[in-house]
């Protein structure tokens, strides 16, 4: 059972984007694990929205039930009016607007020279114009709320080349660090502050494709010096603590949740005894 912090969330507006997988009946997804617990640590409300909207309206409807203010609404995290509409209807209901997380996100397993140029485009379009659109459209009413808190949720494949697939994934998160640090330049003077998770390999809804095929997960799973896979709940606690006031002297940061992968690898070892 993860620490809770109680009241750590008093009064505070979220609101989510591809943040669907929320219901405690289902797989749940990064969105799902920070949003039970932000709500569990005084959360005033939450604003869970994707494209999969019968599964957004399960979550939202789960959340109603235990006690929590929480809504569903559509958005497609390219399209701009749809931001200013799920921004203006969470500032109707909630009057405020404290914290953004940016979880949308796409991934097609084709390398450079396979992929379709379309998907290549729809993958970095989520990704980086995705968070460049909302950041645009939460900046003023998370300024009038007093300030408030970003994050986005980048991968540990930002930082690497794509040997085989997902080149289109890894180059649109290279994209969204760089993003966020011009964003948390600009905004700081708002009040606003800007980080970047990077996650590593997690079973979600996302990933369940490789978690449930033995192979690929053992595969991975050796390459983890921490020795498993990720579970939602293990990222939430960062996107949490990024999103609450002890992170307040963090803007323009890099949190790597990757189990030790970036750091090197460590298994198989090497025959000759160093790595
Ligand atoms: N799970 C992992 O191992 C892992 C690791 C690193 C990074 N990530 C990233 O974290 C994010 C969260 O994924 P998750 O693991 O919680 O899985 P998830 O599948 O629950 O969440 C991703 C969501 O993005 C939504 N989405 C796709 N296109 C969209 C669009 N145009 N507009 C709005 N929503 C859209 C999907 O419907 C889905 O619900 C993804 O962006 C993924 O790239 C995941």
């Amino acid at each position: 059972m993860s620490r809770r912090f109680a009241n750590r969330f008093d009064g505070k507006v979220a609101l989510l984007t591809g943040s669907a997988a929320t219901n405690k009946d289902e797989l749940m997804g990064f969105g799902g694990a920070t949003v039970w617990r932000f709500l569990e640590e005084g959360g005033r409300g939450v604003v869970i929205t994707d494209v999969q909207d019968d599964v957004g309206e399960r979550s939202a409807q789960q959340l109603r039930e235990a006690g929590y203010d929480a809504i569903y609404m559509h958005l497609d995290v390219t399209k701009e009016d749809e931001w200013q509409q799920v921004v203006d209807a969470t500032m109707a209901r909630f009057g405020r607007l404290d914290i953004l997380v940016n979880i949308a996100g796409i991934l097609d397993p084709k390398s450079i020279l396979e992929i379709e140029p379309t998907v290549w485009k729809k993958t970095m379009e989520i990704s980086t114009v995705g968070i460049f659109l909302g950041t645009r459209a939460v900046a003023v009413p998370m300024e009038n709320s007093g300030g408030g808190a970003i994050i986005n949720l980048a991968s540990m494949a930002a930082k690497q080349g794509s040997g085989s697939y997902g080149s289109a994934y890894s180059f649109s998160r290279g994209g969204m660090l760089n993003f966020s640090m011009s964003a948390a330049l600009q905004l700081a003077g708002m009040g606003i502050r800007v980080n970047t998770i990077m996650p590593g390999w997690v079973h979600t809804p996302f990933t369940d494709y490789l978690y449930t095929d033995p192979e690929q997960s053992k595969f991975r799973t050796d390459r983890v010096p921490l020795g498993r896979w990720g579970k939602p709940d293990d990222i939430a606690a960062g996107i949490l603590f990024l999103a609450s006031d002890d992170a307040s002297y963090m803007t323009g940061a890099e949190l790597l949740m990757d189990g030790g992968v970036s750091a090197g690898s460590v298994r198989p070892a090497n025959p000759k005894g160093d790595n």
